[in-house]
Formats: structure tokens, sequence, C-alpha cells
């Protein structure tokens, strides 16, 4: 289990990935994400989640400047949009994500949304970028496992990571099982599933009884589920709250009791369904 913020998970290729970043969807370009990016590195954040649609690159690669940690110590994603998958737009999108944040490599690059028909082609310059040492690592998001086994019967390199919706409304045992055996590491979006799950009876129950937060319960049970997880915040109390989930553990019967809080329940949307930028 890890025990601090700079614990880290070894991906398929030995590439190593911080358990526990921040997420920045939503966060405004500018001051906001600049404040929230400086506060999480300030407070022992090594993993930074963005992506080009959430048009804060900019101000997630000023932060970084700002904080005065050295580059090599800081492990950043971001997302090719849906509407630049294809082969040479990728390469380019990629590119511009590059130049917006000012870093002359990323740790983790995703395909943010499968779509239908262009993710292999998507895929082939993510492999072509993680060959030409552009990119640390490289992985999907959104995938299902009729995704994955449709790239992965036709890739050259297995994805490293898949980032899916994950929270105890949306336990995803199959596809998580799926991952495991293959060997992506599984990491949650929306752990919090955007605050929905706050006052969720059952949580709050066992919050007190840890003397946690109902955020740091859940975000605990990720870690305990070996899936790496990315809340969002942009007050520095919860991005302090948010870490500090290293100090307690979930009983097995505390596990069952949140995995079986599911519903099969998103708070975005569906990945055979989303059709927003294809
Ligand atoms: N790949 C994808 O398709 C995809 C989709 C969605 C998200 N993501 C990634 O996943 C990250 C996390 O997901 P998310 O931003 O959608 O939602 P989230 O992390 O589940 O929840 C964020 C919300 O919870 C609040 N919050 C955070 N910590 C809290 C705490 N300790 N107590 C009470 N409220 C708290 C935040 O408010 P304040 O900010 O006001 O504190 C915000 O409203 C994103 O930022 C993004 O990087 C990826």
């Amino acid at each position: 289990m890890p025990t601090s913020l700079k614990d880290t998970v070894t991906l398929h290729n030995g590439v190593k990935m911080p358990w526990v970043g921040l997420g920045v969807f939503k966060v405004s370009e500018g001051e906001e994400v600049v404040e929230s990016v400086k506060a999480a590195i300030r407070n022992g954040y090594i993993s930074i989640d963005t992506a080009a649609i959430y048009k804060n690159e900019e101000g997630v690669g000023q932060a970084i400047r700002e904080s005065g940690v050295p580059r090599e110590e800081l492990f950043i994603t971001s997302k090719v949009w849906n509407s630049d998958q294809g082969y040479e737009t990728t390469l380019q999108a990629f590119e511009t994500s590059l130049n917006k944040l000012g870093l002359d490599y990323l740790d983790l690059y995703l395909i943010h949304w499968p779509g239908v028909d262009k993710y292999k082609d998507t895929w082939k310059a993510l492999e072509k970028l993680y060959k030409d040492g552009r990119v640390r690592a490289i992985g999907v998001s959104n995938f299902l496992i009729h995704h994955l086994e449709d790239l992965m019967s036709d890739c050259e390199i297995k994805p490293m990571v898949n980032q899916v919706e994950f929270h105890p409304h949306l336990t995803q045992k199959e596809l998580l099982a799926f991952c495991k055996k293959e060997g992506i590491q599984m990491e949650a979006w929306s752990p919090l599933k955007q605050g929905q799950l706050l006052n969720e009876p059952v949580l709050v129950d066992i919050a007190h009884k840890y003397n946690k937060s109902v955020a740091q319960v859940i975000l605990r049970w990720d870690l305990q589920h070996e899936v790496v997880t990315i809340p969002k915040s942009i007050k520095e109390h919860r991005i302090i709250e948010n870490a500090d989930i290293f100090d307690f553990e979930l009983s097995a019967e505390d596990m069952e009791k949140i995995d079986a809080l599911n519903q099969d329940s998103r708070a975005g949307s569906h990945p055979d369904t989303m059709r927003v930028g294809f």
C-alpha cells in the first residue's frame, strides 16, 4: 500500500506513476488553475491530470514552472481530444499540448474517448510518440472491455493505463478485473462522483468510524482496489484533505459495504454513446 503522495505504481513498461494526483477538469485557465496546481505541488502532489479540452494547459505549465520543483520529479498527463483523433491530427494535437504546457515531454498521453472508428489510427500516433521518446507512457481513457480487446488485437504496444469513471456508484468490477489481468493500470476519474457521494449514509457512517471524511474514505477505497485516483479541488484545504489517506486502512468488510453501493450510475457520458467532438 502506498504511504505518501510520492508513492508510485510501476506500469507495464517500467514507468512509475503516482497513485494520487490532482485533476483539473473545469478549472479555469489563468489564476484558478495556476493557484490550484501550485497548492497541490506545495502540499506534496507530484501528478497532475489535464487534457486539451480542459483548455487550461498553459496555466498548468505556468504552475509547474513557478512551483520550483524540477520537471523530472513530476508526472504530467494530457489527452488528445475527440476532434483531433486520427494519425496526423493526433501528432499535431500532441505538439500543441506540449507547447501550451511549455514542456518537452509528457509522462502520460491518453486517448480521451474511444469514439467509433478512429482510435486505432490515433493509437498508432501515440505509439510513434512513445517510440520517439516524446512521452514516457501511453494509454486510453473511457475504454470498455470491447474497445480494449479490439485495440489490443491490432496494436504493437499495449496501453499502459485506462482512465475511467470509477466511484462507489460505478464500481466497474468486470473492467477492473480485465485491466488487472492484462496489466493495464486503471485510473479513476470523478472519484468523488463530482461531489455527489458526500452525503451517502453508508459512507458517512464509515467515515465516522475511521475519523475521516467521506472524500478520504472513497479515495482510500480507490487505493485499496489498486486504482490510481485524481480528485479535483480548487481549494487548498481540500487538496490537503484528499491526500491525507495514507494513515488508515478500510477493513475487508467496509470495502465490501462500499462495493455494494454500486448502481452502475455515471456522472459523465457512457463510452458507447459519447459522440461530442467526433
Ligand atoms: N478522462 C475523462 O473523460 C475524465 C472525465 C472527467 C474527469 N476527468 C479527470 O478526473 C478528475 C477528477 O474528476 P472530476 O473533477 O470530474 O470530479 P471529482 O474529483 O469526483 O469531484 C470534484 C468535485 O468535488 C469537490 N471536492 C473535491 N474534494 C472535496 C472534498 N474533500 N470534500 C468535498 N468536496 C470536494 C470539488 O469542489 P472544489 O473544487 O470546489 O473543492 C469538485 O466540485 C478531473 O479533474 C479530470 O482531471 C477525466
